[in-house]
């Protein structure tokens, strides 16, 4: 049962990089949260830390792969009586290589979190929010939404689904009380790219210097709050982005295949 005044934030893919930091985000702006992802070990050392500053912070360990898991989640928190003020779909893998050469189970996985899960946990939990008529949803996409990504082809166009998705939904509920923001980052420093398979392409190791989690966080949140549809964390970012949305794709294709590609 939420007993604290304080709005709740639903925060998946918060044990690690840019889940983490936007948890800790939005408990410094005054939310309880609730955590999920599937290694529990790390959110429970971040709900300890939250805790300690006076959050009410909730673990729920769930696979968003797996079929049904946004459903098991919503009836979670319904058992546990925690309603959610603040949605954020944070969750997300990537998975870098030839097509045709891809672990069928990591493409599953890619199309389940990125997709299936964010886009069933916003439709079972939007109702509410729209009968309160308060809420916010954060969908975390990527600059990689700008442009069809050869090596990672899954990957880049899972987060298109997620800018177009939630664009729309953000103009849809402009009138219900109810915000919908998309953050794309560029290259941040966390686990995705090792997780990616991804550590070794030009990409990685031209970007050494990557935006840092908490900063990608900050600026989300930051955007979130203040009604914002899309936020592209940084100005090479945007240019980026701008660049692969603008640029004929005869030139980004190659472009973006030897940035993905293993050196
Ligand atoms: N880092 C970048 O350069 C970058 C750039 C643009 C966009 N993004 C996006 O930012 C989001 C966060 O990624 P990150 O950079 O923070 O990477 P990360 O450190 O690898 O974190 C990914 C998070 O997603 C969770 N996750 C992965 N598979 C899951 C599953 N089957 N079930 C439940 N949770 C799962 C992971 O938790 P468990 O492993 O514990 O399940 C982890 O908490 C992703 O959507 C990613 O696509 C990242």
């Amino acid at each position: 049962m939420n007993n604290s005044p304080r709005p709740l934030a639903l925060v998946t893919g918060a044990s690690s990089g840019i889940g983490v930091e936007i948890a800790r985000t939005l408990a410094q702006s005054g939310h309880d949260l609730v955590l999920t992802a599937r290694r529990a070990a790390p959110m429970d050392a971040l709900a300890a830390d939250l805790r300690a500053g006076g959050v009410e912070a909730t673990v729920i360990a769930a696979d968003l792969a797996a079929d049904g898991a946004a459903a098991r989640l919503a009836d979670d928190l319904a058992g546990r009586g925690l309603t959610v003020d603040v949605l954020v779909n944070n969750a997300g893998l990537g998975g870098a290589g030839r097509f045709d050469r891809q672990d069928p189970v990591r493409v599953h996985e890619m199309v389940q979190v990125n997709i299936v899960a964010l886009t069933e946990l916003t439709r079972l939990l939007l109702p509410g929010m729209v009968a309160r008529r308060r809420g916010k949803i954060m969908l975390v996409a990527s600059t990689a939404a700008f442009q069809p990504g050869p090596r990672m082809a899954v990957y880049f166009a899972s987060k298109a689904y997620v800018l177009s998705f939630g664009e729309a939904l953000a103009y849809e509920l402009r009138n219900t009380g109810v915000g919908v923001t998309v953050l794309c980052p560029g290259a941040t420093e966390s686990e995705f790219f090792v997780v990616a398979g991804a550590d070794h392409s030009l990409m990685a190791r031209k970007f050494r210097r990557m935006m840092p989690a908490d900063t990608v966080a900050r600026l989300g949140c930051g955007a979130l709050a203040a009604g914002r549809r899309v936020i592209i964390a940084g100005a090479r970012n945007r240019l980026m982005a701008l660049a692969g949305r603008f640029a004929p794709h005869f030139l980004t294709l190659p472009v973006t295949e030897r940035l993905m590609a293993e050196d």
